[in-house]
């Protein structure tokens, strides 16, 4: 088994009880930090550590907190996005039912190392159940006299909310979620400025994920050294992955960074392997958002070397034979998916999501699931591949936020690895498979 740092407790029912929390060493980290480490040392550890970003683009946390900018006079704020929206990734929810204060002891901690004396937890606004078991753990929290002020006599004081999104993905860009956390429409920003310099109420605000932050206590309990140990290369630590489709066991795991694709499909420690009877035949690695990859390519990098979980090794090939960790939605494909109707479903999505500001996002996601609409349900012509080709590039690149980016690959992807299946789907005039 693997080194688990967020799930090493979870099977027991009551870890999100603050007592049950602390019988397992949790906010063990608050003494040690408040008391002894001033806010420079913690954020130099955390760059120590190697963690990278867990929302999806893999940033290094220590150097993003590194930007905020010291010089202003304003406050500074610690924002947690959790709003998890992307299709295929559930582990945030996971995280917050089940252990919630590993995600309160990570933003002290982190709200401690920016200087921040007020921090919010923006939660996709479907997740009631887990706000309300967030809530009674803040609660359990400023009972104890870890959150309020003059935190465990430290002279630093923090006060949490929980913030009810109302279900758009888009609100899970990070400058979209500030916008609306300030009672405005999710409109992504142009940048720069960065949030790091002017972010909610214009200013400096660091955005991190769930589990960016609930990783923070483990750092400075056992040091960023013991942390950088865990995982491979510039892929240090454990990652939580959310594993469906045709697998024989689909769920949420928490693997150490490096191993590889073919244990973390097969073995039965993890997924399993593909349901009895069918074989293998596209994973998408990292969310609904990554390039999908067919069943050669997610095994093996193309230089014939196992692929592994890693940052690294998934894109390895660029967009031409790789892909992306993302932000861990493992989706596995047998024979019996259809790529052209999966790739619509998705187009579907990023048309309903787009917020409408950028023309090549607003237009090219409509016009794409129109022309994916032709291929399954009948009257594709066979230029209408090179015009996804052509209107997936007029996105990528070309928009305030990287939705447009998400909204293309799955397209380009598809169309790079299985153009026989649009082919088929022109030739038979629609979709063939059951
Ligand atoms: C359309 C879109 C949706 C996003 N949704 C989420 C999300 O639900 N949760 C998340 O943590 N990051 C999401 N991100 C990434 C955030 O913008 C941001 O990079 C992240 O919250 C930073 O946290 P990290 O550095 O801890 O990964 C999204 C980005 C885009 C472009």
């Amino acid at each position: 088994m693997g080194k688990k740092i967020l799930t090493e407790h979870i099977s027991d029912p009551n870890l999100h009880k603050l007592e049950v929390y602390q019988q397992h060493g949790g906010y063990a980290s608050l003494e040690k930090a408040l008391k002894k480490m001033t806010p420079d040392e913690i954020v130099e550890e955390v760059k120590k550590s190697g963690l990278r970003g867990r929302g999806g683009a893999g940033f290094p946390t220590g150097m993003k907190w590194g930007f905020i900018d010291k010089k202003s006079d304003n406050p500074h704020y610690l924002v947690c996005n959790a709003d998890e929206g992307e299709p295929g990734t559930f582990k945030d929810r996971y995280l917050m039912q089940c252990n919630p204060h590993a995600l309160i002891e990570g933003m002290i901690l982190a709200s401690y190392a920016l200087n921040a004396n007020k921090a919010y937890i923006y939660i996709r606004g479907e997740l009631y159940y887990v706000l309300r078991i967030l809530e009674k753990a803040i609660a359990e929290a400023y009972a104890k006299g870890f959150l309020g002020e003059n935190i465990l006599g430290s002279g630093f004081s923090l006060d949490l909310y929980v913030h009810p999104g109302a279900g758009a993905y888009i609100c899970g860009e990070e400058t979209a979620l500030i916008e609306s956390l300030e009672g405005k429409r999710g409109n992504p920003r142009l940048k720069p400025p960065f949030p790091a310099v002017s972010g909610l109420y214009n200013c400096p605000t660091v955005v991190n994920n769930v589990e960016t932050l609930a990783t923070i206590p483990w750092i400075v309990n056992h040091g960023s050294e013991e942390y950088a140990k865990i995982g491979i290369g510039r892929s240090t630590g454990t990652k939580l992955i959310s594993a469906s489709g045709h697998i024989n066991h689909p769920g949420i795991y928490e693997i150490e960074l490096g191993v590889t694709v073919d244990e973390f499909l097969n073995s039965d420690q993890y997924c399993g392997g593909v349901r009895e009877g069918h074989s293998l035949k596209a994973v998408i690695a990292g969310g609904s958002s990554v390039p999908v990859l067919p069943a050669d390519l997610i095994l093996k990098t193309k230089a014939g070397e196992d692929r592994l979980m890693t940052y690294e090794s998934l894109s390895d090939g660029g967009f031409e034979s790789g892909t992306m960790l993302g932000s861990g939605g493992f989706i596995v494909m047998d024979e019996t998916t259809c790529i052209v109707r999966n790739t619509m479903n998705f187009a579907r999505f990023y048309r309903h999501e787009s917020c409408g500001q950028c023309s090549p996002c607003r237009e090219g996601t409509s016009w794409m699931e129109k022309i994916l609409a032709r291929f399954e349900y009948g009257g594709a012509q066979a230029e209408d591949i090179e015009l996804l080709v052509d209107i997936s590039k007029n996105i990528e690149g070309n928009t305030i936020c990287p939705l447009g980016d998400a909204a293309a690959w799955p397209v380009a992807s598809a169309i790079r690895h299985f153009r026989d299946e649009f082919e088929e789907h022109i030739r038979r005039n629609g979709c063939y498979f059951e």
